[in-house]
């Protein structure tokens, strides 16, 4: 007879219960119980939504717009979508039946992968990577595939590897360069060759672009734009970062209409559309919001470099990130696992990083830390590990 709790086990589904929780999102309960924390941790601007991005929000409730948008967002903002990928990405969509928006780039992910995974599918990506790919892939049963980044290659992809690694069941690789965690990117010469493994094996190229704005050496094409890809690229973005908007929720999918198409049947069923309030807020960053936009990134580049600087002079090796406002430094110096590292560091000196383990395997012998942080936090939490790395000598 079996007992209680296996019973209840068995009432939920196994291939969920076997997945783990965040690794963000456990150690930051952790710190938020304790006094005098700073956070270098949640992946999140510390500047508040741009003034006239959040009076859009205020007047589309005062104006009574309080109900649904159609399926698809509202019909303004995918126009002006359309219009910036054009502009600024060189990638043609219609707003008709090209372009659904979402909440945030986490669900448009979600979308993407369950419209396109049949059991079994592999599908390739390159870690250390956002939370969310390996789990989403094995919740929609396809089978994840590991291309390791290092530091030594700047974090970039390996073309051979990723060559090697292609099967006839792979169904799709997914890019998000500038990266999350590492702060690496691609090369022209990179992408191409990306865009011709995939178009070479008809694969579906997801692309996460979320931080595409947030590059301080030079920005590449989407992989969208290449001759040949968007009939076989569903380009991600949303608002979260580069607007400081992450509260609004508001993201966006853009591709072929037949993925589309199947994307917005799930959306349909199961979110009927993103928040309208947001979507609102999003039509004005779109329309007037770049000065602020673009006075958070050259912000963010400041960061950037102080915190490299400071932390290559606590004796850590810092890869210089090429984009989104992550730091990534080595820790193996120290002789600490990732997570032996965050947490003493959180313990004695009271600053919260994120252990490299959590985005990956590959992501051992770092940890990440979020320049999205005030100028005097960040000097601050420098100041911290210093210390922190002298009381290990
Ligand atoms: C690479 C990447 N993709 C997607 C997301 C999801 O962002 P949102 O749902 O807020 O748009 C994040 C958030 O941290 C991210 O880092």
């Amino acid at each position: 007879m079996n007992d209680l709790k296996t019973l209840r086990k068995e009432r939920l589904a196994r291939h969920i219960t076997a997945l783990p929780k965040s690794g963000i999102r456990d150690f930051f309960e952790l710190a938020k119980n304790m006094d005098g924390v700073i956070s270098l941790g949640v992946g999140e601007p510390d500047f508040v939504t741009p003034k006239s991005i959040r009076q859009a929000a205020i007047d589309s409730l005062e104006q009574g717009f309080t109900g649904y948008t159609s399926n698809l967002g509202l019909y303004s903002l995918r126009k002006e979508i359309c219009k910036y990928l054009e502009s600024d990405y060189g990638c043609c969509y219609s707003p008709d039946d090209e372009c659904l928006v979402t909440v945030g780039v986490s669900e448009a992910f979600e979308l993407a992968i369950r419209a396109i995974t049949n059991p079994g599918d592999e599908i390739i990506y390159f870690e250390p990577c956002y939370v969310s790919y390996n789990a989403t892939i094995k919740m929609f049963h396809g089978i994840p595939i590991v291309s390791p980044t290092c530091e030594k290659n700047g974090f970039s992809v390996d073309v051979e590897d990723v060559k090697n690694k292609i099967t006839p069941k792979t169904k799709a690789i997914i890019l998000n360069f500038p990266c999350n965690p590492t702060g690496g990117t691609l090369n022209s010469a990179q992408l191409k060759a990306i865009a011709e493994l995939a178009i070479k094996h008809d694969l579906i190229v997801i692309a996460d672009e979320i931080y595409s704005e947030l590059t301080y050496e030079g920005r590449l094409p989407s992989i969208a734009s290449l001759p040949g890809m968007k009939e076989r690229c569903i380009f991600l973005h949303g608002f979260s970062k580069a607007f400081a908007m992450t509260g609004l929720r508001i993201g966006y999918a853009c591709g072929p209409a037949d993925i589309i198409g199947i994307m917005m049947k799930i959306h349909q069923y199961s979110i009927m559309s993103a928040p309208t309030l947001g979507q609102y807020a999003a039509v004005e960053a779109l329309k007037t919001g770049r000065p602020e936009m673009e006075k958070m990134h050259e912000e963010y580049r400041r960061r950037r470099d102080v915190i490299v600087q400071g932390m290559n002079d606590a004796g850590l090796t810092c890869f210089k990130p090429k984009g989104a406002f992550y730091a990534f430094p080595n820790i193996t110096g120290t002789g600490l696992s990732s997570q032996d590292f965050a947490m003493k560091f959180l313990e004695q000196q009271k600053v919260a990083v994120v252990p490299g383990t959590a985005f990956g395997d590959s992501g051992e012998g770092f940890v990440r830390c979020c320049y999205a942080a005030s100028m005097e936090n960040i000097k601050e939490a420098l100041r911290r590990l210093e210390l922190f790395v002298k009381s290990l000598k």
